[in-house]
């Protein structure tokens, strides 16, 4: 084991953040016992608002449902650009990094103005309306945030696919949501390849008939199919509208966004995030997790179609009138020393990746870092899965010289925004934890009949109170987010993972307890990529495990069964991988195939994962019982077949 070593608040960090310990627990204290009166403030702090809300929160986690700021009106493109103009018109809101490394660009928050305005315009022109659904299936290119500030200007509710979805995927999230529009461009870019978007719009819209608008962004100029009627540039749309587009006022609960996220069963759901609350959680967390200071030059990594983009590199920098990095580019492209290039050239302050790139870059060597200055840089972030305390030593000492502060950042797509992180002027650190609960947030440890664990101790992650960013419904299907993450604790959030709290009362999440996998960061559920291996005629059983990853965290195991009759092969197997890539996307590929003559099950034919989960991990002692297996021969002849040893 790697010794955990604590990391205390450095004085001249504690000397420049908002908040200190004392603060912190004064705050946190208050928020949990008069949330009412600290949350009324916070939203007068941080929001501009046509007209006060009736009532701060009203909620009843057993029945899922939360309200915050019932009543009140306000726009979240106003709140995260027209309030600015008048003093910060010409800051720059977005600094742009091309993939190609001679390609960047500045925009202000006029020009952000004036773009999202017009393209909201090209929308109503088209017909959308406050409520329509718009899906942006886009690169990492300013014209994503204007998508999405488009969208929330008049009160669209956009669903953002992330580019690196396949057009079958596509489809279904198009017409989950009932899409009619979607923003798209001819291609993106990343790592020197070309993804073709456009075509897969294409592709994607043979099965959408509601679809009768299509925006795309001019990228690369490649050559894109095109439909009369039904698509047309942006460039030259914008060009046919007014300058001049008013901010609609949205009640504080009108849905803002919906974000499909992969869950243990079934398809995707659509995580749907309301208005005011969302955003507040959104610029507050920004403001003190990353201690964001007026000037900051704050980079976000991740990509605008998961969360971590929409609450870290568009909403929450930009209601705080920050300085937002977009880079549509990898880590190590055009070599593994671009991130830190990135950081010198654009003079970035505070860093927010994953650990997995971390982990990636680790394997590199320190040269690639050390060729670097890095010398603006104050504070780095991690977000998407645990960090290990490797990594997290080396992100401390290589790439922060042991001058910044890591947040450890946890959060859901469900949540909105971070629940449980270190405050930087507040928190002393230790590897791996995401240490305290931020505002308002009282996490709790349950045990299996679902009692609360007190101090220390290790059990199932829960939320025991609504807090502003709160999922409000899984789009189309409301029983079904009640059922998910409401009913299995009666009175809590249930968040799926699994944690730790030490005698400091931190938190150390050790992942997910359910059947969702993180590789790389990306979400992705076992009963989607079983359900893609399946529908291979040779298929007739699959059973999809998550197994540790050096790199990715974890990696995908599948154990595939064959139809009587048919062999296993190299190239059933490429067979298998291009399936899933068509079903959902290249990054939800099995690292690992097993060809599994049978698989455990119980008498009443359920799949036994937990075996499974054994033999994926090489963990072979200790395997639990299997006197309940129909047939407990088959574990052996896996376990001699096992791919990860
Ligand atoms: C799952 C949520 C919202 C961030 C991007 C991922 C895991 C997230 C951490 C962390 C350990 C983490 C959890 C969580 N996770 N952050 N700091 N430490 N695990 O959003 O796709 O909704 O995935 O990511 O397992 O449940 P997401």
């Amino acid at each position: 084991m790697f010794e955990i070593t604590r990391h205390p608040v450095a004085d001249a960090v504690r000397q420049r953040a908002h908040l200190d310990n004392d603060a912190y627990l004064r705050l946190y204290q208050q928020s949990v016992e008069q949330p009412d009166t600290f949350w009324a403030e916070q939203a007068k702090a941080f929001l501009s608002w046509f007209k006060p809300w009736d009532q701060v929160h009203s909620s009843d986690l057993k029945q899922g449902r939360a309200e915050w700021f019932k009543g009140g009106q306000l726009n979240v493109a106003y709140n995260c650009i027209d309030r600015h103009l008048q003093q910060r018109g010409e800051q720059v809101a977005i600094i742009w990094e091309g993939d190609n490394p001679a390609e960047s660009a500045h925009i202000t928050y006029n020009k952000l103005h004036h773009n999202v305005s017009r393209l909201a315009n090209v929308l109503k022109r088209r017909g959308v309306k406050k409520g329509d659904r718009v899906c942006i299936y886009m690169p990492m290119v300013p014209e994503a945030a204007y998508a999405m500030l488009a969208c929330a200007r008049i009160g669209a509710v956009h669903s953002v696919v992330f580019g690196g979805f396949s057009p079958d995927a596509l489809r279904d999230r198009i017409l989950d949501a009932d899409c009619r529009t979607v923003i798209t461009a001819d291609e993106g870019v990343r790592g020197g390849k070309y993804i073709p978007l456009k075509s897969n719009v294409d592709k994607a819209l043979q099965s959408c008939p509601n679809v009768s608008t299509v925006v795309v962004v001019e990228r690369t100029q490649g050559d894109v199919a095109w439909v009369e009627g039904r698509d047309l540039w942006y460039h030259q749309a914008l060009k046919e509208v007014e300058a001049d587009c008013p901010a609609e006022p949205m009640d504080a609960e009108d849905p803002l966004f919906i974000l499909y996220t992969s869950g243990s069963t079934g398809k995707p759901k659509g995580v749907l995030h309301t208005t005011g609350g969302y955003l507040l959680g959104a610029a507050m967390t920004h403001k003190y997790v990353f201690d964001y200071h007026e000037g900051d030059i704050y980079w976000c990594t991740a990509d605008v179609g998961w969360v971590t983009g929409h609450s870290y590199i568009v909403y929450g920098p930009l209601a705080n009138a920050a300085t937002t990095l977009m880079f549509e580019g990898v880590p190590n492209y055009p070599d593994a020393s671009r991130f830190w290039q990135v950081i010198d050239k654009h003079q970035v302050n505070t860093f927010y990746t994953a650990p997995t790139a971390l982990r990636a870059l680790m394997r590199e060597g320190e040269a690639p870092v050390k060729s670097t200055s890095r010398s603006s840089l104050r504070l780095l972030g991690t977000v998407g899965e645990p960090i290990n305390p490797e990594a997290w030593e080396w992100y401390f000492h290589v790439v922060g010289d042991m001058r910044c502060p890591i947040v450890d950042t946890w959060w859901q797509t469900e949540t909105g925004s971070i629940l449980i992180t270190p405050l930087p002027g507040a928190t002393d650190l230790k590897p791996g934890s995401a240490t305290r609960p931020f505002f308002g947030v009282q996490p709790v440890l349950l045990d299996e009949q679902g009692k609360e664990i007190d101090g220390p101790g290790s059990g199932v992650l829960a939320i025991k109170a609504s807090w502003p960013s709160q999922i409000r419904s899984v789009y189309g299907d409301h029983q079904r987010m009640i059922d998910t993450y409401f009913k299995p604790y009666p009175g809590y959030y249930f968040t799926g993972d699994g944690a730790r709290r030490d005698e400091d009362g931190y938190y150390w999440i050790t992942g997910r307890v359910d059947d969702v996998i993180n590789v790389s960061g990306h979400r992705i559920g076992t009963a989607e990529v079983e359900s893609a291996l399946v529908l291979h005629d040779a298929v007739a059983e699959a059973a999809v495990v998550g197994y540790p990853h050096d790199v990715k965290g974890q990696g995908i195991y599948a154990y595939v069964t064959l139809m009587n009759g048919q062999e296993p092969s190299d190239e059933l197997k490429k067979d298998l991988l291009a399936l899933v890539g068509k079903e959902i996307g290249s990054f939800a590929k099995p690292e690992l195939i097993q060809w599994a003559p049978g698989l455990p099950k119980t008498r009443s034919g359920k799949i036994m994962r937990r075996i499974l989960r054994k033999i994926a991990c090489n963990e072979l002692e200790n395997m639990g019982d299997t006197s309940t297996l129909a047939d407990p021969s088959v574990v052996d002849s896996l376990i001699d077949q096992r791919l990860n040893r």
